[in-house]
């Protein structure tokens, strides 16, 4: 049987997705979104210039591919519209490729209005959400008060919009939370006339022919498994399901046809926004992993928490996506180090646990094994032979531990910074 391949992020989100996409995006003709939205930023560097991208597939920069946006997808018209405008001054037309799902469905300026209001409500233990109105978005799709994009090319639709808006309205006027969504709707309207030059498809049936045709499909995702709905630690999650089984209700495939699933994490971790990470360093190390992987989000610019990489939770996403390669990126922040941490277990005040406990308020102090680091410029390397003892000791422990092989290995933001271990 014919099967697509899904890409997932392992941690909390900002692995390299984007990269590893643009890079593999040539082994195949299809580039599928199934989950999130403008939340979302994907990096690709390339010709010496970086592209962040929030809603369109990272195969955008590839000639002759398609780029789906799925049903599990929200879109911002206006933040399309703006990445769509950044794409055509670079010579590459979205019209041509991006096909987006009838079922998608619709972020309001109210929703992002409502996540704000809803975030400052919370104070000290507001979510750090990015404040792209993702909750309120799939609220309404859950709470079946949505507007999707199919809507837009239907008579009412402008009534349809005016109905949720004010209903909206009514829930602000509760948070006291003064902004109005008029002042952002000439911009989101003309969002909604940019949309409409893509092609609109039932998305679901689109697939699943060129699935029958045999076309190699990659599905791209968004955020990582650490952020899920339903296994992220919660309540410090996105409002999708980012894991592998997304993939299938959020392009409207079956599980049988999911083939490789491609699992990437970052040599370290981080996290952006608030909600437990037990391998947080709040030291110089911490600063120092900041400073050497840039770590700035892509979409809203914060700094990132760092910490060591984290066993546990890496073991947890594998087994809860079904991880088959295993990809790391930004192998080459951690050289200068002289010791490198790898977290192997928690130890809570009456036990030492090897998976992150329900109750993650109660003290969790990280066991670690330490390894030894290397001095050797990794970035230009482009021959897995070139990579030091000490850094394949690294990646031959992170494979016995999990037991999935270590198919890819990214050593900087551009495209050609990648090698193949050989197996
Ligand atoms: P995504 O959300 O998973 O696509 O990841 P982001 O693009 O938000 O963040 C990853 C950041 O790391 C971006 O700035 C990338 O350009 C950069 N990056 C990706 N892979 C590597 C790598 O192997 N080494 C280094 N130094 N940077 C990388
Ligand atoms: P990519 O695809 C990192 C985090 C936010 C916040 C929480 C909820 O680039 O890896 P939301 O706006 O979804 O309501 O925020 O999730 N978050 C991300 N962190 N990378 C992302 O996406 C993220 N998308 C959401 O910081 O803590
Ligand atoms: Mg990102």
């Amino acid at each position: 049987m014919h099967k697509i391949d899904v890409l997932i992020g392992l941690q909390w989100g900002d692995e390299g997705k984007g990269k590893i996409v643009d890079v593999l995006t040539p082994d195949y003709d299809v580039i599928a979104r199934f989950q999130g939205g403008p939340n979302a930023g994907h990096s690709l560097e390339f010709n010496e210039i970086k592209h962040v991208l929030h809603t369109i597939p990272s195969g955008i920069f590839h000639k002759q591919k398609i780029n789906l946006i799925g049903n599990g997808v929200v879109i911002d018209p206006v933040v399309f519209k703006q990445e769509a405008q950044a794409l055509e001054s670079l010579g590459v037309l979205p019209a041509d490729s991006i096909h987006i799902s009838n079922k998608a469905h619709l972020i309001l300026p109210s929703h992002r209005i409502l996540d704000a209001a809803s975030e400052a409500v919370k104070g000290e233990t507001r979510i750090g959400s990015t404040l792209k109105g993702i909750g309120p978005t799939y609220m309404d799709k859950t709470g079946r008060n949505g507007l999707r994009i199919g809507d837009i090319i239907l008579p009412g639709f402008y009534d349809k919009y005016r109905y949720l808006k004010n209903k909206h309205m009514d829930i602000l006027r509760q948070y006291d939370y003064k902004d109005d969504p008029e002042k952002y709707e000439e911009e989101w309207f003309q969002g909604i006339e940019k949309i409409k030059t893509c092609k609109l498809v039932d998305s679901e049936h689109f697939i699943n022919h060129l699935i029958n045709d045999k076309k190699r499909i990659l599905a791209e995702g968004a955020q990582g498994t650490l952020l899920d709905i339903d296994f992220g630690s919660y309540p410090y999650v996105t409002s999708s399901s980012t894991i592998c089984a997304g993939a299938c209700t959020g392009l409207g495939i079956a599980p049988s046809r999911i083939g490789e699933v491609l699992g990437v994490f970052k040599a370290y971790c981080t996290r952006v926004g608030g909600g437990p990470f037990p391998t947080e360093l709040h030291d110089e190390t911490g600063t120092r992993l900041r400073e050497q992987g840039m770590e700035f989000g892509s979409t809203t610019g914060r700094p990132r928490r760092c910490g060591w990489l984290d066993l546990p939770s890496l073991k947890y996403s594998i087994m809860i996506n079904g991880v088959t390669q295993l990809i790391i990126t930004k192998s080459d922040v951690l050289t200068g180090f002289d010791k490198i941490k790898v977290c192997t277990a928690y130890k809570t005040p009456d036990k030492v646990i090897d998976y992150l406990p329900f109750d993650t308020s109660q003290p969790l102090e990280p066991l670690y094994k330490e390894m030894k680091g290397w001095s050797k410029d990794i970035s230009a390397i482009e021959d897995c032979s070139q990579l030091p003892d000490e850094f394949m000791s690294y990646i031959n422990y992170i494979e016995e531990e999990t037991g999935v092989p270590v198919t890819m290995i990214s050593l900087g933001p551009s495209r050609k910074a990648i090698v193949y271990p050989q197996k």
